[in-house]
């Protein structure tokens, strides 16, 4: 029963969204990296409800997080680091009412399963997606030591209730660009008319008490080649263990993904070119990784995220303490979609599971060798 991942860089969370705090303790930071805390600031306010406060859920908290330890003048001291940010907004009387009441879609029955009762089910316990604000800290750390490097990353809505947004480009200095402008924005659009479609769209199913899903699609830029481990910890396979493991992900696919299904191998192949020095594919249907291992060319994948399981329509369910079929009308607080506010918590966790990997190759020293 553990909350904890990486090898060369391990992340813990702890806390529950109705307990005192939470936080995160990250392991394995080189000493000696000039951190900025105002970048956290930045991407724990994207995640924040109130970004897109008529979007997202009424609980509106501040996230101010505290760096308990492994930072002194400006700098990690490469002990570890501790993130903690209090809970302010709770109000767990909302949850007494219906504690019993297992919520369809959500991890109350699942964790009811695993911890036999004795989890924290205020506002989800442990299981809430509250508990991805201390990972967005952790990897707003982790984007600053792969921006040293040169590396680049941001992540769209590409799709929101069936609407989709302008596709990011494939030209590299194109889609860096891309990037930058969708990491400016509360709501990560390129195409303002299709956003503005979306926000429309999530209002609507707030006002129908209904929630609404989408695609999330990320590019790393200015990746080198030869990162990644052939099998076990491919790059594809560290990121996704990451992406599942962020609530609400329920698919991700790499490059064309899903997609070769239709291709032929004419099509699917990313013929080789020089490009000056550097060996660059003419088109990148594998997502900038072949066996594992990154090519160097940009890491791009799109992420499914569900539909909030919280809605306010009457639900069937199962009351667990009578063990009675019993109808659910959720109280609480929550947001009508998920997608805008998972966004930077994508993010997060790929700057995590890349710096992993880069240590894996080179070494803890390699985080401040810049
Ligand atoms: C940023 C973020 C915010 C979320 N907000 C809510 C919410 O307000 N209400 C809710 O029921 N689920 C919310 N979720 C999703 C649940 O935490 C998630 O669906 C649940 O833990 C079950 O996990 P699973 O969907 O991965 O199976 C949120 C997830 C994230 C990433």
């Amino acid at each position: 029963m553990k909350s904890t991942f990486g090898k060369n860089l391990t992340v813990a969370l702890f806390g529950e969204s109705h307990g005192p705090a939470i936080g995160a303790v990250i392991d394995g930071l080189a000493p000696g990296i000039p951190l900025d805390p105002a970048h956290i600031r930045r991407q724990l306010d994207l995640r924040r409800a109130g970004a897109n406060a008529a979007l997202s859920t009424a609980r509106q908290e501040a996230d101010e997080f505290e760096i308990l330890s492994g930072w002194f003048n400006e700098h990690t001291t490469g002990t570890p680091l501790t993130i903690l940010i209090r809970n302010q907004q709770t109000r767990s009387g909302d949850y007494a009412k219906t504690k019993d009441l297992l919520r369809p879609g959500h991890a109350d029955y699942t964790a009811y399963a695993k911890y036999g009762g004795w989890q924290d089910y205020r506002g989800g316990g442990h299981f809430s997606g509250r508990l991805t604000a201390p990972i967005v800290a952790a990897g707003a750390i982790c984007e600053q030591i792969l921006a040293a490097h040169g590396i680049t990353l941001g992540t769209h809505l590409a799709e929101c209730a069936g609407i989709a947004d302008a596709p990011l480009p494939a030209d590299e200095t194109a889609l860096k660009a891309a990037i930058a402008k969708v990491n400016a924005k509360p709501f990560a659009v390129l195409d303002d008319a299709a956003g503005e479609k979306m926000q429309q769209a999530i209002l609507a199913a707030k006002s129908e008490l209904d929630s609404v899903g989408g695609i999330l699609e990320t590019a790393v830029v200015g990746m080198p080649p030869g990162i990644g481990e052939p099998f076990f910890n491919s790059v594809e396979s560290v990121l996704a263990h990451l992406i599942f493991s962020v609530p609400a992900v329920k698919g991700v696919e790499f490059g064309a993904g899903f997609g070769f299904a239709q291709m032929r191998g004419s099509e699917a192949n990313d013929p080789f070119r020089m490009a000056g020095e550097r060996i660059v594919t003419q088109s990148n249907n594998n997502g900038g990784v072949n066996g594992g291992i990154s090519n160097g060319m940009p890491i791009v994948f799109r992420t499914v995220i569900k539909p909030t399981p919280s809605i306010y329509q009457p639900q069937q369910t199962v009351d667990i303490s009578r063990h009675e079929d019993a109808t659910l009308q959720i109280q609480g607080r929550h947001d009508p979609a998920i997608i805008h506010r998972a966004r930077p918590v994508i993010d997060a966790v790929v700057a995590l599971g890349l710096v992993d990997l880069f240590c894996e190759a080179y070494g803890t020293g390699w985080q401040a060798n810049i």
